[in-house]
């Protein structure tokens, strides 16, 4: 049997015709003389009919269960009018069969394969290629595969060049933690996987090349989270001679063609918003504003630092800050209890507490509205208005600060206040610290990666007697609503420069010319100016897709313990392999 085309194109263009169309069986209706049976494959579904006319058909079709393969061959003709389905592209017609023959038996599948499916999420992965025939997975990695054939296309007509990294790299210090090979040939030695292909692709400007972009996959051994996978991938470019203006004006329009091709959405790029740091982390608490969402945080810590109430007060005096949100709405929506939820939830930010006031005709109300008689200022520095929920973090600018963007989207999602009609809100974050206090590792670290290259009249903040931490760097991030989607800055391309921020990061020479000596010597031999960026395809996919795990847009996953649950890499090895590599494992079999 050659299908004719797919099950789920077939529409009443075909009326009167004969198809052959190959399929799994989605569902099977038995009425003794009469069988209905759903088609379904990757472009939807079609009705099957199967009736005494054709017994033989119809004997095939008993025997017929879900998951089944099967091809069929018969006439495209009318449903009944009762029969009609608008919601698929088929509803109007239903296929006789007249020739019907099972390709392939399936068991019972671990749970039934529709949309919606209330499944155990462990298990779908566990049976990923059953999960991966619905037709959401379906539409997902589609999604995914039309964003990859445009940002190629893109890139050629650009005068990119595709250019391959090694995934066997070096390991060199720049963020997360590797995933290590070992090699055989030298035990005890380890090939890297790569973080991202950064430093090969400074190392191509410096071979000259001028434009470089690759589709690469990145490792990293992190706290995975619904935006994080310990594998994904980048949309990697790289230029010389480019200012960083131009770069962002190149995404742009490179951003605009792919929400053109895959979404058939007209992008107005000349509407990105372009925010430095500062003013994102000051407006919204964070460095990935999600712009939909219209009320910001306030700074009040000049309105309350004499207030009667202590919290505020003492938190201002201890050289901390007072911020608040005007929820729109918010009174009505939230009791007592829904407040004292959130307050628990956001202890993880390291909130003390969660004070609040609802806004009412004639002023505020609440426990502590007592404390401010005069809400006037309040008022006025927040904009709120009757019926709104003022939210108020106190304390360290940084607690406050996430407390405040966790409360802003949270509130937004409840009360349905993200703007739909500005789907895609695109927005760039530039002027970047060039530094970051890591608490995890107790000390500085380069808030993007150790080749970015600080703003001009920033550079002599790396000479020596200078603070490092005061430099700004010529990094960019690109934000899609509320997501960090792309990442990018201008390099680094002097030893000199490059030696004294490795030297601000806490390297010896030694050690510097240890991790990076390629790099280093490289830029003895006319390094090019450049910049670039990458922007993660798993993001785009899912956000692109309308879900909110990166996992929905990868065919193959990995679960929230950087395990796959089908092959359930990781495994152990034999021991035999262990001993090729001069590895010793305790317990090992
Ligand atoms: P960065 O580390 O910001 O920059 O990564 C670039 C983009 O990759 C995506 N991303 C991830 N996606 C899924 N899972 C992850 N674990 C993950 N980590 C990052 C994000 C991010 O914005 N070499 C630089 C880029 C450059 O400077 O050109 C880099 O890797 O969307
Ligand atoms: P207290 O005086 O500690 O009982 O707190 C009074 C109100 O202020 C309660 O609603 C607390 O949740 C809230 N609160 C306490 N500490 C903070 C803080 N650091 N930021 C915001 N609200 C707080």
């Amino acid at each position: 049997m050659k299908r004719t085309t797919y099950a789920g194109l077939v529409d009443e263009k075909y009326l009167g015709q004969t198809v052959t169309l190959t399929g799994w069986v989605q569902k099977r209706r038995d009425f003794g003389d009469l069988i209905f049976v759903d088609l379904r494959d990757r472009e939807g579904i079609v009705q099957l009919t199967f009736n005494a006319t054709h017994p033989a058909a119809l004997a095939v079709a008993e025997t017929m269960r879900n998951e089944f393969v099967i091809g069929v061959t018969g006439t495209v003709i009318n449903r009944d009018a009762s029969q009609i389905n608008h919601k698929i592209q088929s509803g109007k017609i239903e296929i006789d069969v007249t020739e019907a023959e099972i390709l392939g038996t399936s068991k019972t599948p671990p749970f039934y394969i529709e949309d919606g499916v209330n499944a155990n999420e462990e298990l779908k992965l566990q049976y990923r290629y059953l999960d991966l025939r619905r037709p959401e997975m379906q539409k997902n990695l589609r999604i995914r595969s039309k964003i990859m054939s445009s940002a190629m296309k893109f890139m050629d007509e650009n005068d990119f060049i595709n250019i391959e990294t090694p995934i066997l790299a070096k390991s060199t210090p720049e963020g997360a933690r590797d995933y290590l090979v070992p090699s055989r040939i030298f035990p005890g030695s380890f090939y890297a996987l790569p973080q991202s292909p950064q430093l090969f692709k400074q190392l191509l400007m410096g071979a000259g090349f001028d434009r470089y972009f690759q589709i690469a996959r990145a490792f990293r051994d992190e706290d995975l989270r619904g935006d994080r996978q310990p594998e994904f991938t980048q949309m990697d470019l790289e230029t010389s001679f480019m200012s960083a203006d131009e770069i962002r004006a190149l995404v742009n329009a490179w951003v605009k063609t792919m929400m053109h091709d895959v979404v058939g959405f007209e992008l107005d790029t000349t509407k990105i918003q372009t925010l430095t740091w500062q003013e994102a982390m000051a407006r919204f608490g964070t460095d990935k504003p999600d712009l939909r969402i219209s009320y910001e945080l306030k700074d009040l810590s000049a309105v309350v630092a004499d207030s009667d109430f202590g919290v505020f007060a003492n938190a201002v005096k201890a050289g901390g800050v007072v911020k608040a949100i005007a929820v729109p709405g918010g009174a009505a929506h939230y009791s007592r209890k829904d407040i004292d939820k959130l307050a628990q939830y956001i202890e993880r930010f390291g909130a003390k507490g969660l004070a609040w006031l609802k806004v009412t005709a004639d002023g505020v109300s609440g426990p502590i509205a007592k404390f401010f008689p005069e809400a006037e200022a309040i008022l006025a520095a927040t904009g709120a208005q009757d019926g709104d929920l003022l939210l108020f973090g106190a304390g360290r600018a940084d607690v406050v600060a996430a407390t405040l963007d966790y409360l802003r989207r949270q509130t937004a999602q409840d009360l349905h206040l993200i703007d739909e009609t500005n789907p895609w809100a695109f927005a760039w974050i530039v002027d970047w610290p060039l530094f970051e206090y890591s608490e995890e590792f107790d000390r500085w670290i380069a808030a993007h990666h150790p080749f970015t290259m600080p703003n001009e009249a920033d550079l002599h903040y790396l000479d020596e007697g200078e603070d490092p931490h005061q430099a700004h760097a010529q990094s960019y991030d690109l934000v899609l609503n509320g997501y960090e989607l792309g990442s990018g800055s201008i390099r680094i391309h002097r030893m000199d420069v490059q030696e004294k921020m490795l030297k601000a990061l806490g390297f010896t020479p030694e050690a510097a010319h240890e991790a990076f000596g390629f790099l280093l010597e490289g830029m003895e031999y006319g390094f090019p100016p450049m910049g670039g960026i990458a922007l993660g395809l798993d993001r785009l996919a899912m956000l692109l897709a309308g879900q909110d795990n990166i996992r929905e847009v990868i065919a193959f996953p990995k679960n929230s313990r950087a395990t796959e649950p089908m092959t359930e890499a990781p495994t152990r090895v034999d021991g035999k392999q262990l001993n090729d590599l001069g590895l010793f494992v305790p317990d090992a079999d």
